[in-house]
């Protein structure tokens, strides 16, 4: 696993993984998968920075593994994980917290939303959350990070507490690079176009990645515009238009300024059917491997067990150095 380049990334088993999950992030991991070494985890311990209900988390941390590997990704050839089922991860994260300072954190604006939106229950893990995704990012000497512009401030953040720690303790982190898509970065909800699409917001703001079609085409036919009939690409003046162009054009490839020109003169109705089109073409085949394998248990079993074991491998060596380095004590002496 060494000769390659590596990429890590993560996503939250929270609610519904979204549309915006896929083009911001998943879709990305497969198309890398080739060039690159790569990890992806299930970050559980992230959920839980959230109050989750025990039963529901548990039912959506397979569901997630069942979409990664529906999506296509080969747990072969990529290490597919659960975060929890490696210690490292937060023991890892436990050591960069003692070199990560309270006014960096406090600066974070996940950090500030969801405070606002948990105001009843703004705990330490959720400040220390940045920590704890470095950590996942450093363990593995990962040189990209596939991410949704959304987690840049965080991965900006790992930086520099690779370098700070670098700095201290001779080279021990590979300074990790993001990876953005170029269209879709940031897709927008549905029902406020100035807001990020979020699994947390209400079922008619985002698509879900197993919402079935006629489902996709309502919310799409149901989204925001703006009265001016014109399908042109300005997020500041037409933030609902821009996005679904945005959507369709991550989607198919195609340009903005060839979607604006197929559509000029056509009205919002018949581009609305064309982004359903697009973003159901994209989902069915996800959707049709997710049947087949979330009802393989025993197979699913069988893909984080093996995940953990290969991710453990690499976590165990950049730990043991971390230690060396800081000055804890060999375990064996
Ligand atoms: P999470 O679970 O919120 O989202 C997972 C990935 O999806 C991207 N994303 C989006 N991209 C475009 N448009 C959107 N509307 C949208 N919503 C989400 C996110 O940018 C992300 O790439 N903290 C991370 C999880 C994490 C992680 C990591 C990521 C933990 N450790 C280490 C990378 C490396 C998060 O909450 O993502």
């Amino acid at each position: 696993m060494d000769a390659k380049k590596r990429i890590f990334s993560g996503i939250q088993p929270t609610g519904n993984l979204t549309l915006g999950n896929y083009i911001g992030a998943l879709r990305n991991f497969k198309l890398l998968e080739d060039e690159y070494d790569c990890l992806y985890s299930i970050v559980d311990l992230h959920a839980i920075t959230i109050r989750q209900d025990p039963a529901q988390l548990r039912k959506a941390c397979l569901r997630t593994l069942a979409i990664f590997l529906a999506s296509g990704l080969d747990p072969e050839r990529n290490i597919i994980f659960f975060q929890s089922h490696v210690h490292e991860h937060a023991e890892l994260a436990w050591i960069l917290d003692c070199y990560t300072y309270m006014g960096e954190l406090s600066r974070m604006t996940q950090f500030k939303d969801k405070s606002r939106k948990h105001a009843d229950n703004i705990n330490c893990g959720l400040f220390a959350y940045p920590v704890l995704m470095a950590a996942d990012i450093l363990l593995y000497q990962a040189d990209l990070v596939p991410i949704g512009s959304d987690q840049k401030q965080h991965l900006e953040l790992a930086r520099n507490i690779a370098e700070r720690f670098n700095a201290l303790y001779s080279d021990t982190f590979v300074v990790p690079d993001g990876y953005f898509p170029k269209v879709g970065a940031r897709v927008m909800s549905l029902q406020e176009p100035t807001r990020k699409m979020s699994k947390s917001d209400p079922e008619d703001t985002y698509i879900a990645i197993l919402d079935p079609a006629d489902i996709i085409r309502k919310k799409l036919r149901r989204a925001v515009t703006d009265c001016d009939a014109e399908v042109r690409f300005d997020p500041e003046n037409k933030p609902g238009v821009s996005n679904l162009m945005s959507i369709l054009s991550a989607l198919t490839g195609q340009s903005l300024e060839s979607i604006a020109a197929d559509f000029s003169g056509k009205g919002y109705g018949i581009f609305k059917d064309a982004v359903a089109d697009a973003v159901i073409a994209a989902l069915a085949p996800i959707q049709q491997n997710y049947e087949k394998l979330s009802a393989d248990k025993a197979y699913l079993e069988s893909v984080m067990r093996s995940g953990a074991e290969r991710a453990s491998a690499l976590a165990m060596r950049t730990l043991r150095k971390v230690h060396k380095k800081v000055g804890l004590a060999p375990a064996k002496l």
